[in-house]
């Protein structure tokens, strides 16, 4: 694929921590004169930040915060972003979801150069895309997406279609800081007996009662909902690699301002490695996008725990309550995760938080929101149909990488399209670690889950989040030619393997 093409992309440069080839860049088109055009200067920096309870980072950071600024554009702008690097490290920017141009996706050693420090760099795409997404650095991106290098980009519909006061997006982020607590680990992980004694009580908080999944649930909204089973309660982190925890940047609570009787919108952005299970105590809500796209028809839920995998975006909607606040929280009781993910909507009383978050059911998206099977079916014919079974292990000389179909990094084949195609992709998971899988510069349909069709809306998404033993079919269309990775999310996984391309010939 690469041998006949004029190569000035620098090899050294690598998306995942390792060589590939490259391509040219291709030029960008004149812009279109009737969009606005909004313009970012984005200045990357090294800065030491406060994350509350006594640790602080040297991060790296765009524009001195981590998010970095957020980027709020109306649909049909024109997105200027000027980059000027002052790390000392090379860096790219990749826009998460968004199916901009494959010379504006940002992956160093396939669309560009990693811009080099002092060096600057223009991004410029249409803002044609409604919904939640967010930036984040393509060069060697599971170090330098941890240390910082991330931010929010929402595009605002010209009309909206669900109505709220206010409009909050939330980080969910890891860190290493290396630096002494004095957050008291004792306080926030009770140990066994203490656990149980809670577990004993009995709670006066209705909403702290069990489901019963035996009895059938008249309501609706159960449908979807589901048990999360052992090993999917096993597989979430335990938070032992990371020693902070935040939302926005602190680990201490985020405040969010909200009155009674507010209708408040969250756009909860998963920028870690690992799936946070995250809830809303205090009010009914409704999930109305996946990864940035509208959900159709979806209802109220309440005690419904939301598994965010790496990368996905949910975005919520709920109303005030006449009194109290709402609290955001983690449902991950066995670390400091639970207290330190935590965020306070409004000023009045927090709700209690229960105990016994972890037996909450899960939210399943293959069931929520409107009947509709959307552009494909589980019955479509494909011009191309293909498997990737995800796993880990043993590959050549190395003792631990992660693999697809038995291969790792660049021996693994890309898959090669023509535009036009309909392609479904079969993501089976044979390991046992979760596998967020992405797709760059396509927004792809899910099909099917364990071999059973969608029961819901048709759900559009960027990033498929695969636990052990599960299978998931996502179908799209190419239409978007150039040079597309696909790797998982865990970016850590990525760059130990679990990574190819989608090329269009
Ligand atoms: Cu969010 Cu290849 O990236
Ligand atoms: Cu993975």
């Amino acid at each position: 694929l690469f041998n006949n093409m004029n190569s000035t992309i620098n090899e050294e440069d690598s998306p995942m921590g390792m060589n590939s080839n490259g391509i040219s860049v291709t030029t960008l088109t004149t812009p279109d004169s009737k969009r606005n055009t909004k313009t970012f200067d984005i200045q990357t920096q090294v800065k030491n930040i406060n994350l509350g309870h006594g640790k602080q980072v040297e991060a790296w950071t765009f524009s001195g915060t981590s998010p970095g600024p957020e980027i709020r554009v109306k649909q049909g702008d024109r997105v200027v972003v000027h980059l000027k690097n002052d790390l000392p490290v090379a860096l790219t920017i990749h826009w998460h979801g968004l199916d901009v141009p494959a010379a504006m996706d940002g992956v160093a050693g396939i669309t560009q150069n990693a811009v080099k420090p002092g060096e600057t760099y223009t991004y410029t795409f249409n803002a044609d895309q409604v919904g939640t997404y967010w930036y984040h650095s393509h060069q060697m991106s599971a170090e330098q997406t941890e240390r910082g290098l991330f931010g929010a980009i929402v595009i605002e519909p010209n009309t909206p279609i669900v109505q709220y006061e206010k409009d909050y997006t939330v980080a969910i982020h890891e860190w290493k800081s290396g630096v002494e607590s004095s957050f008291d680990d004792r306080d926030h992980n009770r140990n066994d007996e203490e656990q149980s004694d809670i577990n004993n009580e009995k709670y006066d908080n209705e909403d702290d009662r069990e489901i019963d999944w035996n009895t059938p649930q008249s309501n609706m909204l159960v449908g979807a909902l589901m048990k999360p089973t052992d090993d999917q309660l096993e597989e979430l982190s335990d938070g032992d690699e990371y020693d902070v925890f935040t939302l926005n940047q602190t680990s201490e609570g985020l405040h969010l301002d909200a009155k009674p009787g507010e209708r408040v919108r969250l756009r909860l952005i998963n920028t870690s490695n690992n799936t946070h299970i995250m809830t809303l105590l205090g009010v009914p809500f409704q999930i109305i996008a996946l990864d940035g796209r509208d959900i159709k028809g979806g209802s109220q839920l309440n005690q419904a725990i939301l598994p965010i995998g790496a990368a996905q975006r949910y975005d919520l909607v709920f109303e005030m309550p006449k009194v109290g606040s709402v609290k955001l929280v983690n449902a991950n009781p066995s670390t400091r995760m639970n207290s330190m993910l935590s965020a306070t909507v409004g000023d009045g009383v927090s709700p209690k938080v229960p105990v016994n978050l972890k037996s909450y059911p899960w939210f399943d998206f293959t069931k929520y929101g409107q009947k509709g099977v959307g552009k494909f079916t589980i019955d479509s014919k494909f011009t191309q149909s293909l498997d990737m079974d995800l796993a880990e292990g043993k590959y050549g000389q190395q003792e631990w990488v992660y693999t697809i179909n038995g291969k790792s990094g660049a021996d693994i084949p890309p898959i090669q399209v023509k535009t036009g195609d309909t392609v479904k992709i079969r993501f089976r998971n044979k390991g046992v670690e979760i596998h967020p899988m992405h797709l760059h510069g396509h927004t792809f349909q899910v099909i099917s889950k364990n071999g059973k069709a969608m029961e819901g809306s048709p759900i559009y998404t960027d990033t498929v989040n695969i636990f052990p033993g599960e299978e998931y079919e996502i179908a799209l269309e190419a239409n978007n030619s150039g040079l597309w990775m696909v790797h998982c999310h865990d970016l850590v996984h990525a760059e130990m393997g679990m990574h190819t391309m989608m090329n269009y010939e």
